[in-house]
């Protein structure tokens, strides 16, 4: 009898989901199996039923476009639900029971989840509890162990870089400091690598805890050689020594802000004109480029081969020029940070970039 796999993405949307979607579909129907995407990562089989089937032409035209067809959210946690009480307060209540009945009752033999570390973990507790699950890695933050890369990752590089090449000219016309924030959560491999490739004077990541001292002596440097304008770029999870990073919402530990706090504490000590700017959703919009549209159609490809082989409680992630099978449980417990004696970031300092430290 065909296999029947569902598929499903989960938090944060990155630059080349669709291309997952695609693959693993087209990858499946070739096979003979029949494939259904849940919507919304779990909603869609917790009461909501919103569960479509997938087709050659449900996926048709998809590869270059950005976001997912299937919806996503990063409220819907099965082992966490937030269910509203009639005082309108919030209860986390476990529905992973109503999620593995639902998906038996529907006759699925194996789930796709696609997913940033909270969904991995999600995948990976529904796959103790009995669930045939394989996981393929997503999230623009590249901080999944067990993979070189994520797909999404390079493509908010790029942004990230367009940006700050952007910025040069009006930083140096006005003789100004720019503090750029991007994103990342607790790790900088974006403001790394875009820092990197948009020559920033200054990085700031969170694996390099800095001093404000540091980053106003080289904003002060530049000034004394000419250089009248700083970029800084600033992981938005980037952390004074001794101090905490920046939230929105530190309950919900929603990061965003320090280049408010750097701009603020930069243009006091150095009597500088400087602006924050903080890029925020923009690095995960738009089209992934080629590599990441690759990375993605390659994982959505070998998760169907797991499923071929019955290998569950698994993840695809990339070893180029492989992509092989990691257990779940490493990308669930082990968050992947920028190696600060990594030869990127030795190639900054080589360079005359500061770290702030
Ligand atoms: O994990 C991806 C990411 O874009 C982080 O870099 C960022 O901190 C977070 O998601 C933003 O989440 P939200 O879309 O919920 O604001």
């Amino acid at each position: 009898m065909a296999k029947k796999i569902a598929i499903n993405t989960g938090g944060g949307d990155a630059p080349g989901l669709n291309a997952v979607i695609r693959a693993a579909t087209l990858a499946a129907l070739n096979r003979g199996y029949e494939v259904y995407g849940i919507r919304r990562a779990y909603m869609g089989l917790l009461g909501e039923d919103e569960v479509i089937p997938l087709t050659r032409d449900s996926v048709r035209g998809i590869t270059h476009i950005g976001g997912t067809i299937l919806g996503t959210t990063n409220r819907g946690n099965p082992f966490a639900f937030p269910l509203k009480r009639p005082d309108g307060s919030i209860e986390a209540i476990d529905r992973s029971d109503d999620v593995i009945a639902a998906f038996r009752q529907r006759g699925f033999d194996a789930l796709i989840a696609i997913g940033g570390d909270g969904s991995l973990r999600i995948a990976q507790d529904l796959y103790k509890k009995g669930l045939p699950v394989v996981g393929v890695p997503k999230t623009i933050d590249n901080d999944i162990e067990g993979t070189v890369l994520t797909f999404g990752f390079l493509t908010a590089v790029d942004i990230a870089t367009d940006a700050i090449d952007r910025l040069h000219s009006t930083a140096q016309s006005h003789e100004r400091v720019m503090v750029v924030e991007v994103m990342g959560r607790d790790t900088g491999w974006i403001a790394l690598f875009s820092g990197v490739a948009g020559t920033a004077d200054v990085i700031l990541i969170p694996e390099i805890p800095y001093s404000i001292e540091k980053v106003c002596e080289k904003v002060e440097e530049r000034d004394r050689a000419g250089r009248r304008f700083t970029i800084v770029v600033a992981a938005e999870g980037a952390c004074a020594r001794g101090g905490a990073p920046v939230f929105k919402d530190p309950e919900l530990k929603r990061f965003g802000g320090v280049c408010e706090v750097l701009a603020n504490e930069i243009a006091e000590r150095t009597g500088k004109d400087t602006r924050a700017i903080a890029l925020r959703h923009l690095q995960r919009g738009g089209s992934p480029i080629s590599y990441d549209r690759l990375i993605a159609l390659r994982f959505g490809a070998a998760a169907i081969e797991c499923v071929d082989d019955g290998d569950y409680g698994c993840m695809v992630g990339l070893d180029p020029p492989y992509v092989r099978r990691i257990p779940l449980d490493v990308a669930a417990n082990r968050q992947k940070c920028v190696p600060v004696d990594g030869d990127v970031v030795a190639t900054a300092r080589a360079l005359g970039m500061s770290f702030g430290d």
